[in-house]
């Protein structure tokens, strides 16, 4: 039944514009911006690793060449290192250059993460593959991925990761109807609507951004006309493919996900992101977490006026 190709190839779309962190993303993308001292882009490449992938194609776009650079070696940066025998910041240095074999291609034109999706085709084949979304950090403790390519290999298929959200949120997202099966984690996904209106969501279950795809996917983004923001949309390709048989590549799952997920697409939660690792961080912690309850003291009230 399951198609059992293993899943090999993850596809990481970094080509938007980051409109919500100018001026910082005027010149750097906002897939640099780092979580304390390493970029965003960087755990999202760790995480595909850490599931298996470490073929990893970056769909990117205009102004993006840091982060080619960033996976490159650095020689001139590692022979200034050597010399003054900083090992430590050396390793760092090489961490991101050997961590997965990287390729690039361009988006071109910002179609929409659809678009992005369908610009790996080439690369990615008759396989199926990953796509991990940059805004979205899973937390490293939390195999969501893992679980994803599981149920992919159970189920064949495509498979979507979900999180439950209060119905306010739910139109900032792509949002699933969804019907149990034998497992408590997983569900059938029989429509899909990106971001609806309250009224008009299915459910409370939003797609965050992991994704197992079958390769028919690739068939159906070709004829996905744009949608929601005059883009062509992956969710409504994965709509698609819920209607279709599995003979043709058909059946989408979803993960139910109650781990941790850091969406530093946003400021808010970019800020918190950034706090929640320096705290945890063992270097950082114990000069880090007496200061940060110090400063709450003071600032006891600060944003409250805003609340009511
Ligand atoms: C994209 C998807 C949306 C999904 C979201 C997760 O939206 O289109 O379905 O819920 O990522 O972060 P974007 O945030 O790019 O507008």
């Amino acid at each position: 039944m399951a198609d059992i190709a293993p899943v090999l190839k993850a596809v990481v779309p970094a080509a938007g514009l980051g409109t919500r962190f100018l001026p910082a993303t005027k010149a750097t993308p906002k897939e640099m911006l780092p979580i304390v001292d390493k970029p965003a882009i960087q755990y999202v490449v760790e995480e595909a690793v850490d599931a298996g992938l470490s073929d990893v194609l970056m769909v990117t776009g205009r102004s993006k060449r840091s982060i080619e650079d960033h996976f490159d070696r650095a020689y001139e940066l590692e022979e200034a290192l050597r010399a003054k025998g900083d090992d430590e910041r050396l390793e760092a240095v090489h961490e991101s250059s050997d961590l997965a074999i990287m390729h690039y291609v361009r988006q071109g034109e910002p179609k929409g993460l659809g678009h992005a999706v369908h610009c790996a085709r080439q690369h990615v084949g008759r396989e199926p593959f990953a796509v991990l979304l940059g805004d979205d950090m899973i937390d490293a403790r939390d195999k969501l991925l893992q679980r994803m390519i599981e149920v992919r290999g159970q189920h064949g298929g495509s498979v979507i990761a979900l999180m439950e959200v209060e119905p306010d949120q739910v139109s900032a997202y792509g949002c699933a109807a969804i019907e149990a099966t034998d497992e408590e984690d997983v569900v059938r996904i029989s429509d899909l609507v990106e971001k609806p209106a309250a009224e008009e969501a299915p459910s409370n279950w939003i797609i965050i951004g992991r994704y197992v795809c079958d390769p028919a996917v690739f068939d159906v983004l070709e004829k996905t006309p744009p949608g929601r923001g005059g883009e062509i949309q992956l969710t409504d390709a994965l709509r698609t493919l819920a209607d279709m048989p599995a003979g043709q590549g058909g059946g989408v799952y979803g993960v139910k996900f109650r781990g941790r997920r850091y969406d530093t697409g946003n400021k808010l939660e970019y800020l918190r992101t950034v706090v929640q690792f320096a705290a945890e961080r063992p270097d950082l912690a114990a000069e880090f977490v007496p200061w940060l309850r110090e400063f709450v003291r003071q600032h006891d009230g600060v944003g409250d006026a805003a609340d009511s």
